[in-house]
C-alpha cells in the first residue's frame, strides 16, 4: 500500500526531469527510456500528458510560446506557473523560460489585475468583472514589434482555468495566432461526489479504494490529492464531496474535521472546495441530544454550532448533501416533519457562512403500490417555493436511478421556483462498473437536450439547470465519481474519459458529445486522423450499444439485485418490491413494459403537454421509452415493421455485435495505441463481450418463457441454458 502511494507522487516536473536525465546520461539512456515510457503509459497522468507535440506542431509553436510572465506568489498562482512552465515546455519540446519582464516576442503573460502589473495596464477590469470569478479571457495582440498572448481574469482561479485552457489549445493543436477567447461557466457549483466511507471502501466504486486515506490523515497526506486536484481544475470541477450520502455522522467530529481541513488545504490552489454528506441524525449521535427533530431549538442550535466549527476550520467549505428519509437514511420525516423543514433549518446555519445545503430529491419511500418512478416528484414537487435560498434540491437524471437509459426526471420542468441540481452518475453502477467501455457525454446530452415544455417549447433540462428558464442565479451540477486508488484513477482507461466529459459539460452544457471525445482523444490517446476517427466512432455508438445489449426499447432495473452487474431479470428476493427486476418489467404473457398511462400508474401525467402526451401514446411514445410508459403485446408492430418479440431480440443481438465489431476495431489499432493502454483495453474488451452475451442470452431465454415465440433469424442461439444462467451471477 505505501509503495503504491508513494509511486503515485509523480508530478509533472519530476516526468520533465527524468527526460532530461534519459538525455544527459548515455550509459543508462535505454533503462531509463523505458522506465519513463512505462511510467508514462499506465494512465496515470489522465489527459495532462504534456508529451512533446508531434514535430511540425511543436516547430509552429516554438516561436509563439517563448517565455512565461505569471504575476504573483500566491499557491493559486505558484501552481499555475508550474503548470505552464511544464506544460509548454513538454509540448513544445524545449525549455520555455519563467520571465519577470516581456522581453521577447512569444511572452505569455498569465494573471489577474491585481497580481500582474501588465494585465493591470490593459485596463480590462469592466470586462473580466462581466466574465466572474472564474472567467478569463485569452487574447492575442502586439506590443511594439512583440507577439503577446494574454490570459486574464477577475481571480486568480480564472486565471488558472485559462491556462488549462491554453494548454488544451496546444494539446489539441489549435491555432494560437490571433486569440480573442472569453469564458466563463454556465453552472456555478461543478462538483464531484463521491461515496466514500470513512474505512476506506466506495460504495459503487469500482476502481480500487477511496482517494483519502483517513487512517494517514491529517499528519500524512498523499501527494496524489494535489494531482486529483490539478485534473479536476483542468476541467473546471470546483467541489468534491468527501464522503458517501449514506453518511456516518463521525465525518463532523472536531477529529474528523482536521483531516478535511488538510484535504481542503491541498485542494484550495485548485479552487476544488470540499462538501461533506450530513448525517440527520448526528444531533443524537454526536450530541447526545434525545431527537434530530429540525423544528427543536436544541436540534438547530447544535447544527449551528457544528456550522460554525466546520467554518473556523475550513474557512471555504462548500456546504451539506443531505440524503434524508431515503433507503433508510433518517430524516426529518421521521420526526413527522417535512423536507423543507429539514433541509431549511440546516441551511439557517449555513446561511451566514454562504454555504449551500443540497437536499438529495432520491427519494421514494411511499404507500405501498405506488409506482416508484413517481415517488420523488410525489414527494417534493408539492414544496416547489418553499426551500430556502440557499438549498439545491439535487435531482438524478431519471426518475428511477441511474439506468442506461431513462426518460429526463419530471421534477425538471416541474418545480420552477426550486433551484435544481441534476445528479449523474459517473461511475456506472448499472452500465458494466469499470469493465464496460462507454462513453456517457451521449447519455448526459440526450438528457440536457430534453424539452420539459414547462415554459413552452424550447424549455430544455439545460435551461432550467443553468437558471435562465427560471432566472435562478445558484446553479450546479453532480457527478458521483468514478475515480478511486487505481493507478489509472478509473479502473478503465477509457471511463477517464466520462470523468472529463462530466467537467466539460459542467462548464458548458451545451457542448456537443462529438467535441468532447475530439478533444478527449487528442489529449489522450491519438493525433492520428484515421486512429482519431475509429477510436470516436465507437465512443459515440458506445452508449446507444450498452442499451441494445443490456436493456433495450426502455427496459430498466433488470440488473442482478444488490451489485447490479450483470443481468437478473427473474429476479424477485428483495425485501422491496420495487427493488426487483419483475417489479420493473412486468413481462407477462400478454407482454412486457411497466404501464405509465392513464391505465396504469399515470406517472406520464407529471411530464407537461405535449411530452406526456408524446409518451402517454403507444405509437407516439419514441421507441427508445417504449417499455418504460407502456406493456406492449408480444406480437405488437414495432416501428420496423417486426414483432416486439422480433425487435427486442435484434436489439440484443445488435449490442453483442457492436462489442464484437469493436474488438476488432481495436485489434487492428495494435501500433497505433501504446502497448500498454491497448493491452489494458483489450482485456476489458474482451470481458465486455462476455458479458454482452450472457445479457443477450439470459434476457431472451427467460422473456421467451412469456412470449413463447422462437429467436427470430438473425439472433444466435444461446450457449447455456436458463437454469445455469440464474444460477451464477458474473461477479461469483
Ligand atoms: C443507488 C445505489 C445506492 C445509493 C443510492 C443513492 O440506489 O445503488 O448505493 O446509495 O443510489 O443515490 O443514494
Amino acid at each position: 500500500m505505501m509503495n503504491q502511494r508513494k509511486q503515485d507522487q509523480v508530478k509533472p516536473d519530476q516526468h520533465r526531469r527524468r527526460r532530461s536525465l534519459v538525455v544527459a546520461g548515455a550509459g543508462v539512456l535505454l533503462l531509463c527510456l523505458t522506465a519513463v515510457i512505462a511510467q508514462a503509459e499506465d494512465g496515470y497522468r489522465l489527459w495532462l500528458r504534456y508529451d512533446r507535440l508531434p514535430e511540425q506542431a511543436a516547430a509552429n509553436y516554438q516561436n509563439k510560446i517563448t517565455q512565461i510572465i505569471v504575476g504573483g506568489n500566491s499557491p493559486t498562482m505558484v501552481a499555475l506557473r508550474t503548470e505552464l512552465e511544464t506544460g509548454c515546455s513538454g509540448l513544445l519540446g524545449t525549455p520555455v523560460p519563467i520571465s519577470e519582464e516581456i522581453t521577447r516576442s512569444g511572452a505569455l503573460v498569465a494573471g489577474t489585475p491585481q497580481s500582474s502589473p501588465f494585465i493591470q495596464r490593459f485596463g480590462w477590469d469592466a470586462q473580466l468583472e462581466w466574465l466572474g470569478p472564474e472567467g478569463f479571457v485569452i487574447r492575442s495582440f502586439r506590443m511594439g514589434a512583440r507577439r503577446v498572448t494574454v490570459i486574464a481574469a477577475r481571480d486568480e482561479i480564472g486565471v488558472l482555468y485559462g491556462a488549462f485552457y491554453f494548454l488544451r489549445m496546444l494539446q489539441t493543436q489549435q491555432s494560437v495566432d490571433h486569440l480573442d477567447e472569453r469564458q466563463s461557466p454556465r453552472l456555478a457549483l461543478r462538483m464531484l461526489d463521491h461515496w466514500d466511507n470513512l474505512n476506506g471502501t466506495v460504495e459503487r466504486g469500482y476502481a480500487g479504494q477511496s482517494l483519502w486515506n483517513w487512517g494517514e490523515l491529517p499528519g500524512v497526506i498523499d501527494p496524489r490529492l494535489r494531482d486529483y486536484a490539478r485534473a479536476n481544475a483542468s476541467i473546471g470541477i470546483n467541489g468534491s464531496l468527501l464522503n458517501n450520502v449514506n453518511a456516518n455522522a463521525q465525518i463532523l467530529t472536531a477529529d474528523y474535521l482536521q483531516k478535511v481541513a488538510a484535504i481542503a488545504g491541498v485542494f484550495r490552489p485548485y479552487g476544488v472546495r470540499v462538501f461533506l454528506s450530513a448525517r440527520f441524525s448526528a444531533p443524537m449521535e454526536l450530541g447526545g441530544l434525545q431527537t434530530a427533530d429540525p423544528l427543536n431549538p436544541e436540534v438547530a442550535n447544535w447544527w449551528k454550532q457544528k456550522v460554525d466549527e466546520i467554518y473556523r476550520a475550513i474557512p471555504d467549505f462548500g456546504g451539506f448533501v443531505v440524503k434524508a428519509n431515503s433507503e433508510g437514511q433518517p430524516g426529518p420525516r421521521t420526526y413527522n416533519r417535512t423536507h423543507v423543514d429539514g433541509a431549511n433549518m440546516l441551511a439557517a446555519a449555513m446561511a451566514p457562512h454562504r454555504g449551500v445545503v443540497i437536499w438529495r430529491a432520491f427519494v421514494y419511500d411511499m404507500k405501498p403500490g405506488y409506482d416508484r418512478a413517481g415517488a420523488a416528484f410525489e414527494n417534493l414537487q408539492p414544496f416547489d417555493g418553499k426551500f430556502a435560498a440557499n438549498v439545491l434540491l439535487q435531482v438524478k437524471n431519471g426518475p428511477v436511478d441511474f439506468q442506461p437509459r431513462e426518460p429526463f426526471h419530471p421534477i425538471f420542468g416541474g418545480m420552477p421556483r426550486t433551484q435544481l441540481m441534476p445528479e449523474f452518475q459517473i461511475t456506472q453502477e448499472y452500465l458494466g462498473q469499470a469493465n464496460h467501455l462507454v462513453f456517457l457525454a451521449p447519455m448526459w446530452r440526450e438528457v440536457l437536450e430534453a424539452d420539459t415544455y414547462a415554459k413552452g417549447r424550447g424549455s430544455t433540462v439545460t435551461k432550467v439547470v443553468d437558471g435562465s428558464l427560471d432566472r435562478h442565479t445558484l446553479t450546479g451540477i453532480a457527478g458521483v465519481a468514478n475515480t478511486g486508488s487505481a493507478r489509472n484513477w478509473t479502473g478503465h482507461d477509457f471511463l477517464q474519459a466520462n470523468w472529463y466529459a462530466f467537467g466539460r459539460l459542467a462548464w458548458n452544457p451545451n457542448l456537443s458529445a462529438s467535441q468532447i471525445a475530439d478533444e478527449w482523444l487528442k489529449l489522450t490517446f491519438s493525433h492520428d486522423p484515421k486512429v482519431l476517427a475509429a477510436l470516436k466512432r465507437i465512443m459515440l455508438e458506445s452508449h446507444e450499444a450498452l442499451v441494445d445489449y443490456m436493456t433495450p426499447l426502455g427496459l430498466h432495473h433488470i440488473m442482478w439485485g444488490g451489485h447490479h452487474y450483470g443481468p437478473a431479470p427473474w429476479w424477485d428476493t428483495e425485501p422491496r418490491a420495487d427493488w426487483n427486476p419483475v417489479y420493473f418489467h412486468r413481462a407477462a404473457q400478454n407482454g412486457i413494459g411497466f404501464d405509465r398511462t392513464a391505465t396504469g400508474s399515470n406517472v406520464v401525467s407529471q411530464y407537461h403537454a405535449p411530452v406526456r402526451d408524446s409518451f402517454a401514446g403507444l405509437t407516439t411514445c419514441p421507441e427508445k421509452f417504449l417499455l418504460w410508459f407502456h406493456h406492449v403485446p408480444w406480437d405488437y408492430r414495432t416501428r420496423s415493421g417486426r414483432i416486439l418479440w422480433d425487435e427486442l431480440a435484434l436489439h440484443y443481438q445488435r449490442g453483442v455485435d457492436w462489442v464484437r465489431a469493436t474488438r476488432k476495431l481495436w485489434d487492428d489499432l495494435s501500433g497505433a495505441i501504446d502497448a500498454e493502454r491497448h493491452a489494458a483495453i483489450a482485456k476489458k474488451l474482451a470481458i465486455q463481450e462476455r458479458d454482452a452475451v450472457w445479457w443477450r442470452d439470459s434476457c431472451l431465454l427467460y422473456f421467451q418463457t412469456f412470449s413463447k415465440r422462437p429467436l427470430p433469424p438473425g439472433v444466435e442461439k444461446p450457449a447455456k441454458s436458463l437454469e445455469e444462467y440464474k444460477a451464477k451471477s458474473l461477479l461469483n
